[in-house]
């Protein structure tokens, strides 16, 4: 039972058991796995459509469960967002094109633990303005896995995370943020991508949350499409994302989602 073990904090959040780790990592191995796997699918001409139909087949294939194919009417195995899609892109029948930069975001369900990492990918030839946004992103979600330890705030992750971005003339999206996980897929704390020095909630050890800034080359400002999921920059430039999975330690971040074939940037491995 989710109940049994583990305590609430005051905000709301979840301090899980030290056993409850080794669930996490074989939810997030799952996930990290099929991201590697999937990046020989994406290429000039592929379809949207046609990654998620594969990642459909993976997710099967771990004998794990898709957490998005039903999720709030969701239908798709994985959100897919190309270019000025910032995230919640929906796989469809349009082709990618030769330069075309994209976020693939899976979620599964392992044994009742959730694993959910999103990477980027490129179809294609790179352009010199997506690799620099591609690598900031990156490198700002990295920044913010620095900031996890007991003591420090979620203030203290978004701070990072915002300061490095603007420090880059870039700009975080504050519409969307990171979220407590475990044997749930949206749980307290929101965790945002933006903020200052010690404000919100206490880390402590046990807990489990994602982090996953959205960096845009232009303003931060969103708009969600008809469709009711795409969501855009509203200035029309390109966004990119990365995602980690992760549960706070003695000394600093245990990450869930870590690319076995080390492949978790579009321009490594
Ligand atoms: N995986 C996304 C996240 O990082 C959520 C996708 S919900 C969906 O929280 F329904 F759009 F798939
Ligand atoms: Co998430
Ligand atoms: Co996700």
């Amino acid at each position: 039972m989710y109940e049994k073990g583990g305590r609430i904090t005051r905000e709301g959040i979840r301090i899980h058991e030290p056993g409850d780790f080794a669930g996490m990592h074989v939810a997030g191995r799952v996930v990290a796995r099929i991201l590697d796997d999937i990046a020989e699918h994406v290429f000039p001409g592929q379809t949207t459509a046609e990654i998620d139909r594969i990642i459909t087949a993976m997710v099967a294939a771990h004998g794990a469960t898709s957490a998005t194919i039903g999720y709030r009417g969701y239908q798709h195995a994985s959100c897919i967002s190309v270019n000025h899609v910032v995230c919640h892109g929906i796989p469809g029948a349009k082709a990618l094109k030769d330069g075309d930069i994209l976020n693939i975001d899976v979620t599964v369900i392992v044994d009742g633990w959730f694993g959910d990492s999103s990477r980027m990918y490129v179809a294609g030839n790179l352009s010199r303005k997506a690799e620099r946004l591609i690598q900031v992103t990156h490198d700002a979600l990295m920044k913010g896995i620095e900031a996890v330890r007991p003591g420090n705030t979620f203030g203290d992750i978004g701070h990072a995370i915002q300061a490095f971005v603007e420090a880059h003339r870039m700009s975080v999206v504050r519409d969307f943020c990171g979220h407590g996980l475990g044997r749930v897929f949206h749980a307290p704390p929101n965790v945002l991508h933006y903020g200052r020095p010690g404000r919100e909630a206490v880390l402590e050890e046990g807990m489990f949350f994602t982090i996953e800034p959205m960096v845009n080359l232009g303003r931060p400002e969103t708009k969600v499409l008809a469709d009711d999921w795409t969501a855009v920059t509203r200035d029309k430039s390109l966004s990119a994302q990365f995602e980690h999975s992760v549960g706070v330690t003695a000394n600093g971040a245990d990450v869930f989602t870590l690319s076995p074939a080390g492949k978790f940037h579009p321009t490594w491995g």
